[in-house]
């Protein structure tokens, strides 16, 4: 069989499982109105939950220093690619962050990989949540360690899976908030974990910065955790951040050692200087204008009180991803394709981002929807989904 025939065959059977994916062409945005392939759509899928993505603060940032340093960078960051606007994006965030230092990398994809391929080997466990991101599983999985993955939120299997590791270097990983389910990790069960065991904690906290904690630092802050107790703390700035790339803070020594030795980080053309000076503006807004973290917040309490009032049954999930189980593929693409004939962009995520038999809709909030928005929502999810749910 040749390599297109092979290709036509699983493409068949893809088609027949009902796990065909596309893309989707989104021409204009205004706030969470997205026109898309034609279509003028609400968008409830998206992870710019406080709305920095389109702030103008922000894209002014990004004009005026594209303007001034132009738009590659030009090289890998140990080569030439390395700008002021990245180093002060680096001392904002490790500021912000309580950390002593930070690495400003290309994507979140890139920073877990590279994270785990710097510092673990063959000798090494890594110990991780099974429904942590595919970067943190790809990650432990590249650099060779024994990956020992535990029932997801079960701190008994994660503390015997520590106990049991017989290395010197034993790292456990969690997301802070689990990016297809939307609830919080217990950072403080963790933690009590790693120091039991002598671990490296390092947490995920794509989905947690922005949303969690009392002014939206994320999960650290809303479990009373700082850098000394999470060694290692990746932000993907994709989220609510709303640029791209991911900031690593952790000590000095630690960023030292990954900007030498971390291959996707050595081996790749630095992100766009003027990224990194649109994120530092992110970071100054979520530091200074607490009304975006707070309005997120609102319509995350008002949607799941719509949503229980309407009898949905949403998982428990407090943050900005409010799942709703559909079970098989066909249901959450049926309701998916419902949701957009009634002005909504709702996708269906279906295996490999979840188990199978548990395919579902990933509703997500940011700040910029508005209350009305969100009821009629809510109103096409009760009217589209009531001819049965799955059990959440
Ligand atoms: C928890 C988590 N970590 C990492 C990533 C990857 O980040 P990036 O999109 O910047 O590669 C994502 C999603 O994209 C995520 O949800």
């Amino acid at each position: 069989m040749t390599l297109i025939e092979r290709l036509r065959q699983r493409a068949a059977q893809r088609d027949a499982a009902h796990t065909r994916r596309s893309r989707r062409v989104q021409s204009q945005r205004n706030g969470m109105l997205a026109e898309c392939d034609g279509m003028q759509l609400v968008n409830f899928s998206s992870n710019d939950y406080l709305g920095f993505a389109q702030h103008p603060e922000v894209v002014a940032a990004f004009q005026q220093a594209a303007a001034r340093d132009g738009v590659g960078s030009a090289g890998s960051a140990l080569v030439t690619g390395h700008f002021a606007a990245h180093r002060e994006l680096e001392r904002q965030a490790a500021a912000l962050f309580g950390y002593e230092a930070a690495l400003y990398t290309g994507s979140g994809y890139m920073a877990n990989i590279g994270i785990l391929q710097a510092l673990l080997d063959a000798e090494a466990v890594c110990v991780q949540d099974k429904y942590n991101h595919a970067c943190l599983l790809d990650g432990a999985r590249f650099s060779g360690a024994a990956l020992k993955r535990y029932p997801h939120a079960d701190m008994r299997q994660a503390e015997a899976r520590c106990a049991e590791a017989e290395t010197d270097t034993l790292f456990l990983v969690s997301d802070g908030v689990f990016s297809m389910d939307g609830d919080a990790a217990d950072l403080a069960g963790l933690h009590g974990i790693a120091q039991r065991h002598n671990a490296t904690l390092m947490i995920d906290d794509a989905h947690g910065v922005g949303v969690l904690g009392t002014t939206g630092l994320g999960s650290l802050q809303a479990a009373g955790l700082t850098a000394k107790d999470v060694p290692i703390l990746v932000v993907p700035a994709g989220k609510a951040l709303g640029g791209q790339g991911a900031l690593i803070l952790a000590q000095r020594d630690i960023i030292q050692y990954l900007l030498e030795t971390a291959r996707p980080y050595l081996f790749s053309t630095a992100p766009a200087p003027a990224m990194a000076a649109a994120l530092a503006v992110s970071l100054g807004l979520l530091a200074q204008q607490p009304q975006h973290h707070a309005r997120l917040q609102e319509n995350i309490r008002h949607f799941r009180i719509r949503a229980e009032a309407a009898g949905l049954p949403m998982m428990d999930s407090h943050s900005a991803i409010q799942p709703l189980m559909a079970g098989d593929n066909e249901t959450a693409l049926r309701w998916s394709a419902a949701l957009q004939a009634a002005g909504f962009w709702v996708s269906a995520i279906r295996p490999p981002t979840v188990p199978q038999g548990k395919s579902r809709l990933r509703i997500t909030l940011t700040a910029l929807h508005t209350v009305a928005q969100i009821d009629a929502l809510v109103e096409a999810l009760q009217r589209i989904t009531g001819d049965g749910h799955a059990s959440a």
